[in-house]
C-alpha cells in the first residue's frame, strides 16, 4: 500500500449558518459545528483510505469565538497521519464575515477515523501518509503523542506505555 501526501485528500467543506443551526443567542449551536467537522473530517479520511470510514474519537473541542447567524464558515481537514487501521484529522474551523472582510479561526479539533472494509465491517489497513511541509511534518511527529493519549483516556493503553508522550514531557521539564 502506498503513502499518500496529505494534499491528496485535503477537504474544504463552506456552510452558511441558517436560523435552524442557531440557539437563543442566534449563534451556531456547538453541536451543528461538531457535526459538520465530523463530515468533512470524514470525508478526508475517507478519500485518504480510499474506503468507507467511522469516526472513533474527537479530542477536546473548544468555541473561541461565537458564529453568528448568516455567517460564511468554512472546514478544513487534512490527515496528519495514519497507524494501522486508523487516521488522525486535523480540522480547522475559519469564520468569513463577507461583509466587513474579515477572517477568523473559530476552533480546531483533531477526530480519529477507522477505515471498515465494506463486507466483514471490521477495521481494515490504511496507507501511511507522507508529510512534505513543515507543518504536515508537525502534525505527523505529534500524532503519536495525541494517540497515545487518547488510547489512554479511552482505557485501551496503559498510562505507563504512553512511552512518546512521558519522553515529550522529559525534555520539557528539563528546558
Ligand atoms: C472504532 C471501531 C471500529 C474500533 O473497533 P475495535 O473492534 O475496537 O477495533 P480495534 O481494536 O482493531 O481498533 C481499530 C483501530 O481503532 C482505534 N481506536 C479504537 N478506539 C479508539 C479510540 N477511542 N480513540 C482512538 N482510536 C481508537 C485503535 O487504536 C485501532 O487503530 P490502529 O489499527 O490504527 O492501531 C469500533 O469501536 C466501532 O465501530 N465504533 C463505532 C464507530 C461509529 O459508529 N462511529 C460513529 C459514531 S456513532
Amino acid at each position: 500500500m502506498e503513502a499518500k501526501k496529505v494534499s491528496e485528500s485535503k477537504t474544504i467543506m463552506t456552510e452558511m449558518v441558517m436560523p435552524p443551526d442557531t440557539n437563543t443567542f442566534g449563534n451556531l449551536m456547538g453541536g451543528i459545528l461538531m457535526k459538520w467537522m465530523d463530515v468533512a473530517g470524514a470525508i478526508c479520511a475517507g478519500r485518504h483510505a480510499e474506503n468507507y470510514v467511522v469516526t472513533a474519537s474527537v479530542d477536546n473541542v473548544s468555541f473561541e469565538h461565537p458564529i453568528r447567524l448568516g455567517d460564511i464558515i468554512t472546514l478544513e481537514a487534512v490527515v496528519t497521519r495514519a497507524f494501522n487501521t486508523s487516521i488522525e484529522v486535523f480540522i480547522e474551523v475559519f469564520i468569513h464575515d463577507i461583509v466587513h472582510k474579515k477572517n477568523t479561526k473559530s476552533n480546531h479539533a483533531y477526530f480519529t477515523f477507522v477505515a471498515l472494509e465494506p463486507t466483514s465491517m471490521r477495521p481494515t489497513k490504511v496507507p501511511e501518509v507522507l508529510p512534505i511541509t513543515e507543518q504536515e511534518e508537525n502534525l505527523y511527529t505529534g500524532a503519536v503523542r495525541r494517540r497515545e493519549i487518547r488510547l489512554v483516556l479511552s482505557g485501551r493503553m496503559k498510562p505507563s506505555e504512553a512511552i512518546k508522550v512521558k519522553e515529550f514531557l522529559d525534555l520539557h521539564q528539563k528546558k
